[in-house]
């Protein structure tokens, strides 16, 4: 039997959980599915509630994030930064969490088995589908997988190096391959500012590409009208549905929820 999880709002916006039929997670290994994106703030606490409650029966639980947020701020570049990745990672495995499965987590560097303070993250990568779905763009013609930088280095043929100025300004991106009248897939791990897209797009026109389409895991798009920007500079963009998305032309793909 599944217990059901009711979540509502009180009144004044803060979340109400009852996980009803607990008894029937008794010594259960249980697999939490939770979508933490948009709203994360509000979702993470919801999921640590559902998380209070459920410890107190199960034997093993496991919590499934397709979008992982906070993740990218991964490191202290400066003296007195919150690190973000591992505050939620510390929260996690300290409500009980063994594992996290997600989805090409920005701060892993490929996917496969890592450990982040104490906590087992299983991070699957879903550039297969953004491949094959680059391939049913393109049919018969040939095509390039290329990452804007080394981080989704994984997922294609060739990665750039980039350099940013801030988080909203790419310095520099540099990486030689030739792409002369080559028609080439871009590939990234997320889309928020655009920034990032929009300089590989522009590098690779100068280096002479020929049809460029664009590729992401995960749409944050966080700037208003970033998805019409970037479709008025490449001939296409598709994500995944790892965050709720839709757009005019904007194609999204059904991600796996097999655990
Ligand atoms: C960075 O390392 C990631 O792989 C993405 O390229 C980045 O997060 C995209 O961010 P933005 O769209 O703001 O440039």
């Amino acid at each position: 039997m599944r217990p059901n999880i009711f979540i509502k709002q009180f009144p004044d916006g803060e979340s109400y959980v009852w996980v009803q039929n607990l008894r029937s997670l008794k010594n259960k290994n249980v697999t939490v599915y939770k979508r933490l994106y948009p709203d994360a703030e509000k979702n993470i606490f919801e999921l640590l509630l559902v998380l209070s409650v459920i410890r107190k029966a199960t034997k093993k639980i496991t919590v499934f994030v397709p979008y992982l947020p906070y993740a990218r701020q991964d490191r202290e570049s400066k003296p007195g930064e919150a690190v973000s990745a591992d505050v939620l990672c510390r929260l996690l495995k300290s409500h009980g969490v063994k594992k996290l499965i997600t989805y090409d987590c920005h701060f892993l560097p490929r996917p496969g088995k890592f450990t982040r303070v104490g906590l087992v993250i299983e991070n699957r990568t879903v550039g297969q589908l953004l491949r094959a779905h680059a391939k049913k763009y393109f049919g018969r013609e040939k095509f390039l997988t290329i990452s804007p930088d080394q981080g989704t280095a994984y997922m294609s043929h060739h990665a750039f190096h980039k350099t940013r100025r801030s988080a909203h300004k790419i310095h520099k991106m540099e990486g030689g391959v030739d792409v002369r009248g080559r028609n080439v897939c871009i590939l990234d791990d997320i889309i928020s500012t655009g920034g990032t897209i929009l300089h590989a797009i522009k590098h690779l026109r100068k280096l002479g590409a020929k049809k460029i389409i664009v590729g992401a895991v995960h749409g944050v798009f966080a700037l208003p009208d970033i998805t019409r920007k970037i479709e008025k500079n490449c001939d296409m963009l598709f994500v995944t549905d790892s965050i709720p998305t839709s757009g005019r032309k904007l194609k999204v793909l059904k991600l796996p929820r097999v655990v």
